[in-house]
């Protein structure tokens, strides 16, 4: 299963990440004073800030108190955590 949105509010990471763009935020303190997004049960907070972080819409579900990790093909962009190391998942080569 994939997190791709706020469900309290309805609003897609997708959707987010273009304001995000749009209005130069840079935090999840300025997504959720602007959309309200994350003011419900909270739970979508981590995912937002990913979102602002990486550029990820599509989230895995995050366990065990990491962050959560973008899902391949999610619009990430930058070196992500994978297994003990680091991937990068932008476009150009991949760093084992
Ligand atoms: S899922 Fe975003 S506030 Fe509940």
């Amino acid at each position: 299963m994939l997190v791709t949105r706020c469900i309290c509010f309805r609003a897609t990471f997708a959707a987010l990440r273009k304001l995000v763009q749009e209005h130069s935020w840079s935090s999840l303190a300025q997504v959720v004073r602007h959309t309200r997004a994350g003011t419900g049960c909270g739970s979508c907070k981590p995912y937002i800030a990913r979102m602002i972080e990486t550029g990820a819409t599509e989230f895995t579900v995050a366990e065990g108190g990491k962050p959560p990790q973008p899902a391949p093909g999610s619009g990430a962009q930058g070196f992500q955590e994978e297994g003990p190391g680091m991937k990068w998942v932008g476009p150009g080569r991949e760093i084992p």
